[in-house]
């Protein structure tokens, strides 16, 4: 079995790509990744001298690139995780989100079906069914909640999600898509809230929470998504839609005080700064379906993965203070310029 990982130096990928190499050590598994700013190649450091474990830097939607390495691997599967990820980023500047989001998933759609493959996945998001008010705890998005998205980056996603159907419809491309909640864990990129507000936390630096700080997530510890996906990819139903998620729903305000107490750093630090624009209020998924048909319940609760993700961040200062540096930047020039 041979897989491509697309994205795989970023935070999930990442975390995906360990976890499919210690669950099926028969298996191939060949990173694709651009290494934009988000992508880190000293993250894949550890699996790069692995005889199964290819790493390709190339854009997805480079169609020459993406064909070559088709033409030469033959993979048997793509889990598409490449993506621009970040909202605040997509409200200042879309156009990269509609390129890489969309145009680069049709690529690979498109290596796909001339190629030939069992399966493509598409990680997608919650954030494609836009959101939910704060004062309606018993609505839930379903597989079925529809596509309602509000920031360039969800729509970017939920076009993306809408190709991907189209692709089974119209080709009969063998297709499944995983609509996950916010993920949290280690090699979290230190833009995002957790780990920057660890970060800035550790430096005595505010602590900067949008608006008044009542927005809801629902989080998730990332080796419980990558073990879904790893679920939906092998018994999933192809065409299908599974939401992924684990009823842990928080207010960044309490995941902020929460990591201030663990890391006993003085609450002054929360500063209320000027709120995200068309901030989405609260996400919350109903993960019955991956329950039902595939068995899949999160096994980290919130209270121990959010220790052992600080704990991470402590003992791995290096990898992000290289990050907000801007050091890692230099890193695949180093290692890679005379390789
Ligand atoms: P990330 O930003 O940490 O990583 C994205 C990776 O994609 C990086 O390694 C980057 O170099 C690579 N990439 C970007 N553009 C590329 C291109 N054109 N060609 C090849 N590689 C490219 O993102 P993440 O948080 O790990 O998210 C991964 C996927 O999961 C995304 O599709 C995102 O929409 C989805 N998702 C994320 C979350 C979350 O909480 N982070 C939740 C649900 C779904
Ligand atoms: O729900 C899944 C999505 O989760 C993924 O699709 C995205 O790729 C991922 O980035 C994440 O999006 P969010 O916008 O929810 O994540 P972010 O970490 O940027 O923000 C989480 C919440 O915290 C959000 O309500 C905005 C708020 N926030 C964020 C930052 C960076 C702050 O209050 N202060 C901050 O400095």
């Amino acid at each position: 079995m041979t897989i491509i990982v697309t994205g795989g130096a970023g935070f999930i990928g990442s975390n995906f790509i360990f976890h499919m190499l210690d669950s099926h050590p028969d298996y191939r598994i060949i990173c694709l990744d651009k290494l934009t700013y988000a992508g880190n190649l000293s993250t894949l450091e550890s699996v790069m001298d692995k005889e199964n474990f290819r790493f390709v830097k190339a854009d997805i939607c480079d169609r020459d690139a993406v064909y070559k390495l088709f033409e030469e691997e033959h993979p048997d599967m793509v889990v598409n995780f490449a993506a621009e990820s970040h909202v605040d980023r997509s409200i200042e500047d879309p156009e990269v989100f509609l390129r890489t989001n969309i145009i680069g998933t049709a690529v690979l759609m498109d290596a796909c079906r001339k190629y030939g493959i069992t399966r493509y996945h598409q990680v997608s998001t919650d954030e494609v069914y836009g959101d939910l008010p704060l004062d309606r705890p018993d609505l839930f998005f379903t597989e079925q909640t529809p596509i309602h998205t509000s920031s360039p980056y969800s729509s970017s996603k939920a076009s993306a999600d809408l190709l991907v159907l189209a692709y089974h419809r119209t080709y009969g491309l063998p297709v499944t898509i995983s609509r996950c909640s916010n993920n949290y864990g280690p090699y979290h990129f230190p833009e995002k809230l957790i780990p920057l507000m660890i970060a800035n936390a550790l430096n005595d630096k505010p602590l900067p929470v949008y608006g008044e700080g009542k927005n809801v997530r629902d989080w998730l510890y990332v080796e419980d998504h990558c073990k879904a996906i790893d679920l939906i990819i092998h018994n999933g139903k192809v065409g299908e839609v599974y939401n992924v998620g684990g009823h842990n729903e928080k207010q960044n305000i309490d995941i902020v005080r929460i990591i201030c107490k663990e890391l006993g750093k003085s609450e002054d630090l929360i500063t209320f700064v000027t709120d995200r624009k068309g901030h989405d209020m609260r996400y919350a998924i109903d993960p019955t379906k991956i329950h039902n048909e595939l068995g899949w319940l999160p096994e980290t609760k919130f209270a121990d993965g959010i220790k052992r993700t600080i704990k991470w961040y402590l003992d791995n200062k290096e990898w992000w203070e290289n990050i907000i540096s801007g050091e890692y930047q230099d890193y695949y020039e180093k290692m890679y310029k005379d390789r």
